[in-house]
């Protein structure tokens, strides 16, 4: 017979559902991978009275975290509830009564993390995250244990499954936005708060933490430029697919020259890259080590069932004692070094801009104008053709769009062009201006 472990749940939403579920179902599997039995001993949900998808013991169900600090006989808690407070207090509350963690928080992590962690440590206690990043693919794992001999020089990443779940159904269903979005968070993709998804927080709050452990260094979300899919058009996917590209919200950290190039923005990636062709809640991380080279990790990053995947792999690792081993290692606190993060101004790339504009005379010439004395050099342009109106001084005038690719230039150079733009009459405001990656 087996020694028995006693855990808590902290949780029991979309992932402390699946959790659950796999402990109940599958305990004779996780007793053989991690030679201990998993007792589920205590629930802690805010409403007790609210409807569950999984019947568990009434008695192990509670609304009072107080029940699991004081049980002695629990040694190990699995916090899946989001936001910073009061899931910060939790987790300080719980390594304080002598309870290893894993959690798969990124926005506590990411704003917290190296308090929380320095406080395990004290406390000669554990935090496991592996559910922060990316859902269901092990790319914690892979940082701190596979590729522990190389120094990784890039991340290249799709990070959120509902960004990337509403761009590919856009695309390749003819959806709206909206209805996508409503499908996403039906689905449990989407965060309690689904603007976190949609305006990159989510995808750099995971940015943050790959790069802590893969550079050592702290970066904090306001220290590089972050923008989501909430302001792109299905015009912007069609006209990227007609230039061999297509659209992903990408997370990318870079080393070039002891500097950390960093940013998450949706960007033009060219058609036959292994990130272009990731649809549907899928997340994609291509990492680059000095060592291996460049390698790719591929799998669903968002969902009840493959984040569960990625809690039980915690679960099973903390209780066979294998995280107490690799958690003093990580880099997660302060860096002796830390790199500098490079600032967005100088930031070298090729945009891609669409503009709706006036169709009219003289509008081009304005536009060129503003791009070549801010030395930003064009590369291709689309009109597309409108139906001839046979007047050209109507009062109801023709907006068209244009979309221009440029050469290499910089982030300061775009702003600084884009504020200019931003003051034409004949330009309508919802410009939308794009990095690409080749
Ligand atoms: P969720 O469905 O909103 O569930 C949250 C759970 O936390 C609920 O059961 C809620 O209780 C409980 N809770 C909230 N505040 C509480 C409090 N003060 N005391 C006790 N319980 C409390 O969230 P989720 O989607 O499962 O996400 C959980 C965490 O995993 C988040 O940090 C999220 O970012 C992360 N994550 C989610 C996914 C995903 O695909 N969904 C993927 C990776 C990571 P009630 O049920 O009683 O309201
Ligand atoms: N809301 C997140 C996403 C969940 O869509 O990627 C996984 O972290």
């Amino acid at each position: 017979m087996s020694e028995k472990i006693k855990i808590a749940l902290i949780g029991l939403g979309t992932v402390g559902t699946g959790v659950a579920r796999v402990i109940l179902e599958e305990s004779e599997r996780l007793t053989r991978r991690c030679g201990k039995q998993i007792e589920l001993a205590k629930v802690v949900v805010r409403d007790k009275k609210r409807p569950r998808m999984i019947d568990l013991p009434e008695e192990i169900v509670t609304d009072s975290l107080q029940e699991v600090l004081d049980d002695k006989s629990i040694s190990l808690a699995v916090q899946l509830i989001g936001g910073i407070h009061p899931a910060k207090e939790y987790m300080e509350q719980l390594l304080d009564s002598g309870k290893d963690v894993v959690s798969a928080n990124k926005a506590l992590l990411c704003e917290h993390g190296s308090e929380l962690f320095s406080r395990a440590r004290e406390q000669g206690r554990s935090i496991a995250f592996e559910a922060a990043v990316a859902g269901g693919i092990p790319i914690i794992h892979v940082l701190n244990q596979a590729m522990s001999g190389n120094q990784i020089t890039s991340i290249e990443a799709i990070l959120n499954g509902t960004s990337n779940f509403i761009l590919s159904e856009m695309f390749l269903g003819s959806r709206d936005y909206e209805d996508v979005l409503q499908e996403a968070q039906e689905l449990g993709y989407a965060e309690a708060d689904p603007t976190l998804d949609v305006d990159g927080t989510d995808a750099a709050q995971k940015l943050c933490l790959l790069t802590q452990l893969a550079c050592g260094t702290k970066v904090s979300l306001d220290q590089f430029p972050r923008q989501g899919i909430d302001t792109l058009a299905l015009d912007d996917l069609l006209y990227a697919d007609e230039l061999g590209y297509s659209v992903r919200l990408l997370a990318v950290t870079r080393i070039s020259n002891n500097q950390l190039e960093m940013h998450v923005q949706p960007t033009l990636v060219q058609l036959d890259k292994p990130l272009a062709q990731v649809n549907g809640a899928y997340n994609m991380i291509a990492l680059e080590g000095d060592i291996v080279g460049k390698t790719w990790y591929s799998g669903l990053g968002a969902g009840q069932n493959p984040t569960a995947s990625a809690v039980i792999s915690d679960l099973v690792d903390t209780v066979a004692g294998r995280n107490k081993l690799i958690f003093p290692f990580m880099d997660l606190w302060d860096s002796q070094q830390p790199l500098e993060v490079l600032p967005a101004e100088k930031i070298r790339r090729r945009y891609y801009m669409r503009f709706n504009v006036l169709d009219q005379p003289h509008v081009f010439a304005e536009m060129a104008d503003i791009l070549g004395r801010n030395q930003i050099s064009l590369a291709s342009i689309i009109q597309h053709e409108t139906p001839e109106t046979g007047e050209s001084n109507t009062d109801e005038q023709q907006v068209v769009p244009v979309v221009i690719m440029t050469h290499l230039t910089t982030e300061g150079q775009i702003q600084a062009a884009d504020k200019e733009l931003s003051e034409l009459k004949s330009l309508l405001p919802n410009r939308v201006i794009m990095p690409v990656l080749d």
